[in-house]
């Protein structure tokens, strides 16, 4: 049952670890995320924040996790046990968010499965927004906690379940890395088939001109300049224990500033061209109901699960572009899920020191339990917007600053910049060290202390007090006291490990 150390997997080479890293970036963040939140802070202005963002915290911060995992070659909780034996909670609080993220990312495929299925026949008929609320969801009447099964959720929940453990399973170079490179560049291939068909509606211009035109005054504002940031950290998966995980299966020999300009720069490069092909498409549904851009504009589960439907609807060739916007949501979010999984099933392995199989099977099987009685019922949605709000805007925010902090305090920046000089290509100096110990922590304070002040005096979403102080504030609260008790159960077989403090060993 056990496995030793000294035979933790590696990727095959670099290009199968690049795909993977690109994987993981390029998801839900990029395809309904991104064009949203560029068009409300500036539209085309948005564009030098989010590069400000890209350049200052995002790829330093990759960077930075890049050297932590390949430099202690271990999972979140065993790399900040190695950085000081106090700091294992650190570790094991990143793999929590993994699992808040993971169990409502899960459900988010479910969905686009179906809705791929759907675009068939535009099974929505005439009206999106209400088959989806009532017909598919069968959404409650308020806010409740039912638990009425609805089969139509379930099934593909437990269809994208099952898909994900098999592949993980596999483990890492043959599940992650060959599917990787099988779904990449498949969904690269589909988005551009989606974005040039999307570029050929009419009133697509109209749409690119409400998302391109800047509105410099925007700059102006501080939530613009967080909204950058927040959208560099979650669309990257940096600070949250994915790359720290990825990066510890390089081999040795690694280019990790190479591989991470590649990464970074082709998220953007997707996002890019996912803002181009829905505000095309959202030009079009304006056109077509003769209305503002501006009217139809929206983003998340409002642009894909309502707004799309509408566009395949009136659209030539709707079903094509249906099966494409989907299929492309469903293969970007499903290398995104195996990275965040991954992180969770490389900590159960190092700690209890169980074969890859029953790790992910440990894993998965009580995730995916959590996730149907979650989600596969009629009061899943107001819990899944709750948990996705409070992990994204205080979970990864909060650890990514403890994360800085624990390596300032105990670890050099200038020795882990050696540690990537050693074998990169683009040296790390003093910018970088600058850039990560002040510049970057200072946005993340700020970050952090202004949504706890907005969501504290406003509340979220006008949901009742006792739901988000359960699902928001208590879910955020309890991982770290859940974190901090992880880290306390022994550890299975640590003496092998125990004392190579920053030690490449093998
Ligand atoms: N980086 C992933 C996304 O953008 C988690 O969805």
């Amino acid at each position: 049952m056990t496995t030793s150390s000294q035979s933790r997997e590696t990727f095959a080479g670099r290009k199968a670890f690049i795909f993977a890293a690109i994987g993981s970036a390029v998801g839900l963040g990029n395809i309904w995320r991104f064009p949203y939140v560029t068009y409300e802070n500036g539209g085309g202005a948005f564009i030098f924040p989010y590069l400000v963002a890209l350049l200052t915290a995002g790829i330093p911060l990759l960077f930075l996790d890049y050297a932590i995992g390949h430099k202690y070659r271990a999972s979140p909780p065993l790399a900040f046990r190695k950085i000081n034996k106090h700091f294992e909670t650190f570790g094991w609080w990143q793999v929590l968010i993994n699992v808040i993220i993971g169990i409502y990312y899960a459900v988010i495929l479910g969905w686009a499965a179906s809705y791929t299925y759907f675009s068939l026949n535009s099974a929505w008929g005439a009206d999106p927004a209400g088959f989806f609320f009532k017909e598919y969801l069968q959404m409650a009447e308020g806010v409740t906690l039912d638990l009425d099964f609805v089969a139509s959720i379930t099934g593909p929940l437990i269809g994208v379940w099952a898909f994900i453990l098999v592949i993980l399973a596999l483990g890492v170079q043959k599940g992650i890395g060959k599917s990787a490179a099988f779904f990449m560049p498949l969904l690269t291939l589909m988005f551009i088939v989606l974005v040039i068909s999307a570029l050929f509606l009419p009133g697509a211009e109209k749409g690119l001109n409400a998302l391109f035109t800047p509105d410099w005054s925007k700059l102006l504002e501080p939530s613009v300049w967080v909204a950058a940031y927040g959208q560099i950290f979650f669309s990257l998966s940096i600070c949250f224990g994915i790359m720290i995980t990825y990066s510890s299966y390089l081999k040795k020999q690694s280019d990790l500033t190479g591989s991470g300009l590649v990464v970074g720069f082709a998220n953007s490069s997707f996002e890019l061209l996912a803002g181009i092909g829905v505000f095309a498409a959202l030009g079009f549904m304006a056109m077509a109901g003769g209305k503002e851009v501006s009217e139809v504009a929206t983003s998340g589960l409002g642009l894909a699960f309502i707004a799309f439907p509408a566009i395949i609807d009136q659209a030539p060739f709707g079903s094509v572009i249906g099966v494409l916007f989907f299929g492309s949501l469903l293969f970007a979010g499903i290398t995104s899920l195996m990275s965040v999984l991954e992180v969770i099933i490389s900590a159960v392995q190092d700690k209890l020191r169980f074969r890859r199989s029953v790790s992910t099977a440990i894993v998965c099987v009580p995730m995916a339990l959590v996730s149907i009685l979650l989600f596969g019922t009629t009061t899943g949605l107001p819990v899944l917007d709750v948990l996705d709000k409070f992990v994204n805007s205080f979970g990864i925010v909060a650890v990514g600053l403890a994360v800085i902090y624990a390596v300032l305090l105990n670890e050099s920046l200038s020795g882990l910049g050696a540690h990537i000089n050693e074998t990169s290509s683009f040296k790390l100096g003093v910018t970088w060290r600058i850039l990560v110990g002040t510049v970057t922590s200072t946005v993340l304070v700020y970050m952090l202390f202004t949504e706890i002040n907005k969501v504290a005096t406003e509340g979220y979403g006008g949901y009742p007090a006792w739901f988000v102080n359960t699902f928001g504030w208590g879910m955020a609260i309890g991982l770290i006291v859940v974190a901090y008790l992880l880290s306390r159960l022994p550890w299975n077989n640590l003496t092998e490990t125990k004392e190579v403090k920053g030690d490449n060993n093998e």
